[in-house]
């Protein structure tokens, strides 16, 4: 039977989630300015070709996004800044926004997955937890309507992450007909942390969930932790055979990263930071993360430190390059933990800097050609998060990485899965053993670590970003 919200023109293939492929920028003067994201959804999605019938869902997130929502009626926005694609970007009301995402998603749903809570004192799941709740709600309906209207009978509908973990029941309810994915790209919390949060809403998340065909997952770990919150919360029987439990371990996009991390921009950086590392031969440390808690920076900063006092003969002769780009600053959470990074770092410097050797070199500006240098140029690479759902620079780096590199890598990552064997593994709560691990690192063989490193790559790029998007579709049949 048709479904009566069927539109006859509608898309075969929908993407939600809840930032899109595009921003943009209000200036002064009243011009809009586009600018188009990357990122495993944006490649993934351009795998299905430009003449499949796909069309992007995803949130308006600041001033600029909402005014060019407005100028484009309400509906599409125009192809020229989406590069082609499809995108209805939806302008949810401000408020309800913020609580949504920064209150609900960012300082709720992440902290529980990432297991982030200082828990004598939080979290704190009162009233305006339950008012935000509401607003949580509203923004999932406003997700699942949209796509409910936008859907062509029987399409597949592949929903993205946390922020959006009601929508797929909530669509389900509106449209039967339609084939419906979920996709976490966080971890997910073991039973007795994910119980943190109230009973009814525990059960609300799940549900939300389970309302799809298919909910899918970086690596088998988290997939367990769902399942195990499951049977925890909603019961043994459950999930039933209704939804299907999937892993995808996305990779790294090698053929886009092979070749531009060799375009002049990224030879010209590579000058820059070879000169402001200093010293012939010096050995390289690299990090480049969203400046996020998770990704523990400031313990990295402190085994880098530790490894200078445990190993003088390294002074001089290395230089740690962290690269730790702004992200989620509305977050008071999240300044201050900038703030600490930065001081830490300085601390260091200040201890151990000498005339002609800067032992940190931070930079805090977003600047992509510049990463790549750094991966280009890394000896040892440190992904030491204290948990993440895959960490996509671990698989970058020793793609790109020119005489082959050492990944000092967090047990914590869902990359470990993948890359564990022929990296040098790391608890990252433990500084002692992290120093210990750069040392070691540091030290190994030239031929040894350009085997490793070709071993990793291999691992790192099993499943490009366009394999793993047609994976979740043909998983739903599509
Ligand atoms: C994580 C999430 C993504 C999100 C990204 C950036 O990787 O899994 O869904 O896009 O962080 O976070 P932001 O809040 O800046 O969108």
């Amino acid at each position: 039977m048709a479904s009566p919200m069927a539109s006859t023109d509608g898309a075969e293939v929908l993407v939600a989630s809840n930032r899109g492929p595009v921003s943009y920028d209000l200036r002064e003067d009243g011009s809009l300015h586009a600018r188009r994201g990357g990122g495993g959804l944006v490649s993934g999605l351009s795998a299905i070709g430009p003449d499949a019938n796909a069309v992007w869902v995803c949130a308006a997130l600041g001033d600029g996004d909402r005014e060019a929502v407005r100028r484009a009626g309400g509906g599409r926005l125009p192809a020229e800044d989406t590069g082609g694609q499809q995108v209805r970007m939806l302008d949810i009301d401000a408020d309800v926004f913020s609580d949504a995402y920064n209150g609900i998603a960012n300082s709720v749903l992440w902290f529980v997955h990432h297991m982030l809570y200082q828990t004598p004192l939080e979290p704190v799941l009162d009233a305006e937890f339950r008012r935000q709740w509401a607003s949580y709600q509203a923004y999932n309906r406003a997700f699942a309507e949209a796509l409910a209207q936008e859907a062509a009978e029987g399409a597949v509908v592949v929903i993205q992450d946390y922020h959006l973990a009601l929508a797929p029941r909530m669509l389900r309810r509106l449209r039967p007909d339609l084939r419906i994915g979920h996709f976490s790209h966080t971890p997910w919390a073991p039973p007795d942390y994910f119980r943190l949060l109230p009973d009814d809403i525990a059960a609300e998340l799940l549900s939300g969930i389970l309302g799809a065909d298919h909910a899918a997952f970086l690596t088998r770990r988290w997939a367990d932790a769902f399942v195990a919150c499951c049977h925890a919360v909603l019961g043994p029987g459950i999930p039933s055979g209704e939804t299907r439990i999937g892993v995808h371990g996305l990779g790294a996009d090698a053929d886009f990263l092979r070749k531009r991390s060799h375009e002049p921009d990224v030879d010209e950086r590579m000058r820059a930071l070879r000169e402001e590392i200093g010293g012939e031969g010096r050995r390289t440390i690299v990090r480049v993360d969203r400046t996020e808690l998770s990704k523990n920076i400031v313990r990295g900063l402190l085994a880098y430190r530790q490894l200078l006092d445990d190993h003088p003969e390294w002074r001089e002769r290395v230089v740690h390059v962290a690269f730790a780009y702004p992200s989620r600053q509305d977050l008071a959470v999240y300044r201050d933990y900038t703030a600490e990074v930065r001081r830490v770092a300085d601390e260091i410097n200040a201890a151990y800097g000498t005339a002609g050797w800067t032992p940190v070199v931070l930079h805090v500006k977003d600047d992509f050609a510049r990463s790549l240098a750094a991966y280009r140029l890394a000896d040892v690479a440190l992904v030491n998060p204290i948990r993440d759902g895959m960490n996509l620079v671990a698989k970058e780096i020793p793609v790109v990485s020119d005489e082959g590199c050492v990944l000092v890598l967090s047990r914590e990552a869902g990359a470990y899965e993948e890359l564990g064997e022929d990296a040098v593994v790391v608890n990252p709560y433990d500084i002692g053993g992290t120093a210990e691990a750069l040392a070691l690192a540091l030290a190994m063989p030239a031929e040894e670590r350009a085997e490793r490193c070709k071993r990793l790559a291999a691992a790192a790029t099993a499943l490009s970003p366009a394999a793993w998007f047609l994976e979740q579709v043909e998983a739903l049949g599509g």
